[in-house]
């Protein structure tokens, strides 16, 4: 059997991350958001990395395309992989086609407004990386700490309001024209509704 190559595209806090999770656990396949793993370099290559991240602007192409290759060779990409967050313009969207075939593309649709409130009001948590949200879901058990293994929950660096309106604009500039590239595999969502729901509507629509 062929393996499954999904890629979710859709707006800052459109829920690719909480989707993506869900999706890799049932189908058994490898999620790889270039954000988690960019946000986890260390060293010098961070500081380099969050220079960028912090301020809302995409990280160039060459060091996105480098660190994805080391993590697409590991063995739970076997089965097939979920890609969160990249490709995010035509350039990565055609390096893409040169080492892998795409299944299908899931476009995850909110609107500008929702994203920026969302955005604001997530939390991460900073030992697991689980995320949470205080004005939508899913909202912690105890406030400020994380369900699953107790850490803090906090804010990441880039969910700031300049940040996020630079990141919903770059979206509509430069990722939003690769839903016409793809438009033979695209399945569109609407991301207006609860985590369950969107969950099994995207499982219906891909089996
Ligand atoms: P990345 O980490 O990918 O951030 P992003 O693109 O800004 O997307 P988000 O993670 O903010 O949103 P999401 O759609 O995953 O939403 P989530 O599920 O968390 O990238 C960060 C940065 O890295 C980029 O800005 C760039 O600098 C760089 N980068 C990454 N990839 C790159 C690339 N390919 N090229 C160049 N640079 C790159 O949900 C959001 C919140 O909403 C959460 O709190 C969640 O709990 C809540 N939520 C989720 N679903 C729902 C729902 N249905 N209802 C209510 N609340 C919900
Ligand atoms: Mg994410």
């Amino acid at each position: 059997m062929p393996r499954k190559i999904y890629v979710f595209i859709g707006v800052q806090g459109s829920g690719k991350g909480t989707q993506a999770e869900l999706l890799a656990k049932k189908f058994e396949l490898c999620h790889i958001s270039t954000g988690d793993l960019l946000r986890s370099s260390t060293g010098e290559l961070k500081t380099k990395i969050d220079s960028y991240i912090n301020q809302g602007n995409f990280v160039p192409n060459e060091l996105i395309l480098e660190i994805l290759k080391e993590r697409m060779v590991q063995h739970d990409c076997d089965n097939g992989i979920i890609f969160d967050g990249f490709p995010r313009n035509l350039e990565q969207a055609k390096a893409l086609d040169t080492f892998l075939e795409v299944t299908k593309v899931i476009e995850i649709k909110i609107s500008d407004s929702e994203s920026l409130k969302r955005l604001l009001g997530r939390r991460v948590c900073e030992k697991c990386g689980r995320s949470y949200n205080i004005y939508t879901s899913p909202k912690p058990e105890v406030e400020g700490f994380c369900d699953i293994c107790g850490g803090k929950l906090v804010k990441r660096a880039d969910d700031n309001e300049d940040a996020i309106k630079k990141r919903i604009a770059t979206y509509h500039n430069e990722t939003e024209p690769l839903l016409d590239y793809y438009k033979d595999k695209l399945v569109s969502i609407n991301g207006e509704n609860t985590i369950e729901l969107i969950f099994e509507e995207l499982i219906k629509r891909l089996s």
